[in-house]
């Protein structure tokens, strides 16, 4: 498993309705590991959850990593269990950060799309355009004004002429066709939200080229899952030639574990990247939200907690 780090909770503060942001430090005051814009770390939390949240903050501080967190009532109930135990001055366990939505500074201007609580990665990459002078248009919206996390920042005089803030309660649903259908030279789409919105925001881009749209999951889309068509194949192991039978009601990452393999695992549903692992030969049926088509196409790396396979056998570079 990744390694653990132990922080302290410094503030807790009410950003809107159901969501907080949580600011972590070092209990001995010692710089924090570096991280970059849209990465996420993991909560290590009891009965061995463990749940993933985006940095918001600038990833120029050293000294704290603040993350938001959404209450959700019907989710799985990590974040009920933060939102409802989590005191100041806590210590808690967290990973180091990684990032599966890096931001490209290469471009020469940025669109940044936030839904709801999908603001928190988009924060940290508005501050980082911002310190390094990139032009960018960052579009947030929410079900009404309540909903809207960051609002104190997002409407200062530092933020606000790069902010659009859309309520559908006010404004009705996103434009998404009208403000990003027509695609842009040396432009790039970076958008983060609930799935209603990443499936507008993926239609309307259909025309941009790959590279140029980028997306952060923080749920599962439902044609990820389990499927009742799904058959048994084998893993072979590179290293040691070990042949091992996957049954079609188990994910290779539990085979492999019941078999003394133990492979860094965190979200279990395709959408952290942690368990991420090389592929030799056989081609994977990815069912992850990580790697982008192209890398699909590849077929170099393959998330074992939800992939499955085409061929009859993967050979895994293990
Ligand atoms: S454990 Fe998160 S993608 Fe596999």
């Amino acid at each position: 498993m990744a390694e653990r780090i132990k922080v302290l909770i410094h503030a807790i503060k009410d950003q809107a309705l159901n969501i907080k942001t949580y600011e972590l430090v070092s209990p001995d005051g010692e710089p924090l590991p570096l991280f970059t814009p849209g990465a996420h770390i993991d909560f290590f939390l009891p009965d061995n959850l463990i749940r993933q949240y985006s940095l918001s903050n600038s990833a120029d501080e050293r000294n704290r990593y603040v993350v938001g967190i959404q209450k959700e009532e019907q989710g799985r109930g990590g974040s009920c269990l933060i939102h409802d135990q989590f005191k100041i001055g806590d210590e808690i366990e967290i990973s180091a950060p990684r990032n599966n939505f890096k931001l490209d500074e290469t471009a020469q201007r940025y669109k940044l799309i936030a839904g709801g609580i999908g603001i928190t990665p988009i924060m940290s990459m508005a501050r980082r355009l911002k310190s390094i002078g990139k032009p960018f248009q960052l579009y947030y919206a929410c079900r009404n004004e309540q909903r809207a996390a960051f609002i104190e920042e997002l409407r200062s005089t530092e933020l606000s002429k790069h902010v659009v803030l859309s309520y559908d309660d006010v404004h009705g649903p996103l434009n998404t066709l009208a403000l990003f259908g027509r695609p842009e030279p040396n432009v790039q789409i970076y958008c983060c939200g609930p799935t209603g919105l990443m499936d507008a925001v993926k239609s309307a881009t259909n025309p941009w080229s790959e590279g140029s749209v980028r997306f952060e999951h923080f749920s599962v889309s439902e044609d990820i899952g389990p499927k009742d068509d799904d058959g048994s194949f084998e893993v072979i192991i590179q290293s040691t030639g070990r042949v091992l039978k996957i049954p079609k009601d188990k994910s290779i990452l539990s085979v492999l574990e019941e078999n003394g393999i133990f492979i860094d695992h965190a979200c279990c549903e395709g959408i952290c990247g942690t368990c991420e692992t090389g592929l030799i030969d056989g081609e994977a049926d990815h069912r992850d939200m990580i790697l982008t088509e192209a890398e699909k196409q590849e077929n170099k790396q393959i998330m074992v907690c939800c992939s499955r396979a085409k061929t009859s056998t993967l050979t895994l570079d293990l």
